[in-house]
């Protein structure tokens, strides 16, 4: 992955990483999903039981404690790092912080920020292992390889499939890990939301277009939070549901295959009408459950010795 001159290995961005290391992270993502409670793991470990820590410098729910599941389920000791009440509110760096964590012997940091390109910057200067949890618009990997996992159990394969991601996808690092990750694979990308949240560069697998024209004939819907912690917008936009969001009339001109993601958290109400959250079609739990398998894949690899 990564950083090659490391004992252990980084994931901080899907763009980095050949189709084949993503098929290899798929693979061990299924065997978990398949088997949540096997004892058995695919490679040798760098330790017998690593330990990690978690990092938080923002919110989470799902990404937080998927890790520490995914951890604990590998035998993992796991560490949870409060930023509130720790060093760096007298002016800790990050740096310094996780010199102090490898110097407790920790060997893999699990990091949320808001800082892009941090982990990038300071990943070869430590020997612990850097998984980034989302670095603020930047990228979300592990959320992109959970997705990418939960499409490929769906329809078998992911080169071809037209995916439609719609709402916020400028400030979306979800989004981001998406659209690098399925373009690698030979996606047709649809984006549609408020012209202000459309990326300015896009290739020519992506295209721009209104809600209406993305779902027509999509095999995959993904709805994106609107951000209103990072931007002060939201409030701008009237009528969102029925603007730009998934609303019942929407819903009901899908094709019967179509199924509908979301990361989460979701605005039921906004990005999506709350009804649409548990239909058949939708797979937003199962996304959850997956991010448990995919993350369990990636702490292997990580400390594969
Ligand atoms: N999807 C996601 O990253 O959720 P959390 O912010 O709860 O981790």
């Amino acid at each position: 992955m990564a950083i090659q001159t490391k004992m252990r290995k980084d994931l901080i961005l899907l763009k980095d990483l050949s189709t084949e290391e993503i098929n290899h992270l798929l693979d061990r993502g299924d065997f978990w999903a398949d088997n949540p409670n096997s004892t058995i793991s695919s490679a040798p470990r760098t330790v017998a039981n690593p330990v990690i820590v978690n990092l938080f410098f923002e919110p989470s729910t799902r990404t937080r404690f998927s890790f520490e599941l995914a951890a604990k389920k590998l035998g993992y000791h796991v560490l949870n790092f409060d930023a509130r009440n720790s060093s760096t509110t007298k002016g800790e760096t990050l740096y310094d912080t996780l010199r102090t964590f490898e110097a407790m012997g920790v060997n893999t940091a699990i990091i949320r920020t808001q800082e892009e390109g941090i982990l990038q910057e300071i990943a070869p200067q430590v020997e612990v292992s850097l998984i980034n949890a989302g670095a603020g618009a930047n990228e979300h990997p592990t959320q992109g390889l959970l997705d990418l996992l939960t499409i490929r159990q769906e329809f078998g394969h992911l080169e071809g499939l037209k995916v439609a991601i719609i709402g916020d996808v400028k400030h979306s690092r979800v989004a981001n890990s998406n659209i690098v990750a399925l373009s690698k694979f030979g996606a047709a990308i649809s984006l549609a939301g408020p012209e202000q949240w459309m990326p300015t560069e896009i290739d020519s697998n992506v295209q721009i277009s209104s809600v209406d024209d993305a779902l027509n004939d999509a095999d995959v819907v993904m709805m994106l939070r609107v951000q209103s912690e990072r931007h002060a917008l939201t409030n701008t936009i009237d009528n969102y549901l029925e603007s730009y969001g998934l609303n019942k009339t929407r819903f009901a001109k899908l094709k019967d295959n179509t199924i509908v993601m979301h990361p989460a958290p979701f605005n039921r109400g906004i990005e999506i009408d709350g009804d649409l959250i548990e239909r058949s079609n939708s797979r937003i739990y199962r996304q959850v459950a997956n991010g448990v398998a995919i993350r369990m894949a990636v702490l292997e690899l990580c400390n594969a010795g």
